[in-house]
């Protein structure tokens, strides 16, 4: 496999972390999960703008302009001869002796990598389980930070529990997914969380609001409760890896008849769509 270390396509057996590296101790940096659909990165324009957001929100500044980052991203797709899966970015604050606080001198430290293909195309069409947690995560969530540590626990016990993710629910209210966005359709309305400091902006969700404004499909930015998730028509995650999923279960309660509802059925079909005319025609550009 070859690897983006910095500005260089090396071999991952020569890839090299410092054991001082701030990523490595603190989880001091941020990332991004970019999917490949035959060659082409989906929406990455819109992964690094969020990569370049998130840098800047932790005080990381960037000397690489967005679009010279891109051309090494797309060298390391054909490095890689990939067709499907996906990149893996990462960006740390750098190397130095262990203190919390850090030198503004430091130099970030970049590394890219290929994410093997996973199918979720059973998953997509049967519907996955969710359990619901407690949202116990810092107020920064619109950061895409390395410090996913309470996500990761809950997304362990939702695999613990033989469900697919953890829904997430603060103060009442349903948040998002531990690695994805979360949705209901009511009445034939879709809902989702307002993007604010207490969710991560996914791209997918950006994505298929886009669709909703195009076909003029109704949907509300706003709040909603966990007795509305459960009251639900519909309920779907959105996330780069697993496009638009439905939940057909919440803690051990089945929705409906148990299968995908018609409303998140359109939506799957119309993001797929999307992402075929936009890697096509990105194809048609090359
Ligand atoms: N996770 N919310 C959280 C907390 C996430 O970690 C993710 C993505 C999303 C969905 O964002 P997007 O549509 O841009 O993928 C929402 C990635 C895939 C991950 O950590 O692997």
């Amino acid at each position: 496999m070859k690897v983006l270390m910095n500005d260089e396509i090396i071999n991952r057996s020569e890839a090299k972390v410092d054991i001082e590296d701030r990523g490595y101790q603190f989880g001091d940096g941020v990332y991004e999960v970019v999917n490949i659909y035959e060659g082409i990165p989906f929406t990455l324009k819109e992964h690094i703008a969020r990569l370049y957001r998130s840098s800047m929100e932790i005080g990381i500044q960037l000397t690489e302009q967005p679009e010279q980052l891109c051309n090494r991203l797309l060298e390391l797709i054909k490095a890689n001869s990939m067709t499907n899966g996906g990149l893996y970015l990462q960006i740390s604050r750098g190397v130095s002796n262990r203190t919390h606080h850090y030198d503004q001198t430091l130099t970030p430290q970049f590394v890219a990598y290929p994410l093997p293909y996973k199918s979720v195309l059973d998953a997509q069409t049967n519907g996955v389980e969710a359990i619901t947690a407690e949202d116990l995560r810092w107020l920064r969530c619109d950061i895409k930070s390395l410090n996913l540590l309470y996500n990761i626990m809950v997304k362990q016990k939702a695999s613990e529990a033989g469900a697919f993710e953890s829904i997430l629910i603060r103060d009442g209210i349903v948040t998002e997914g531990s690695s994805s966005n979360i949705f209901i359709v009511k009445d034939g309305i879709l809902q989702t969380h307002p993007a604010n400091n207490l969710i991560l902006n996914g791209i997918t969700r950006t994505k298929l609001l886009e669709i909703m404004n195009k076909n003029g499909w109704k949907y509300k930015l706003e709040p909603f409760y966990k007795e509305d998730l459960m009251e639900a028509d519909e309920v779907f995650l959105t996330s780069t890896t697993s496009e638009v999923m439905p939940i057909i279960k919440i803690d051990g309660i089945t929705f409906s008849q148990a299968k995908p509802g018609p409303f998140t059925r359109k939506f799957q079909t119309a993001f797929r769509e999307a992402v075929k005319s936009e890697t096509k025609s990105t194809t048609e550009k090359a």
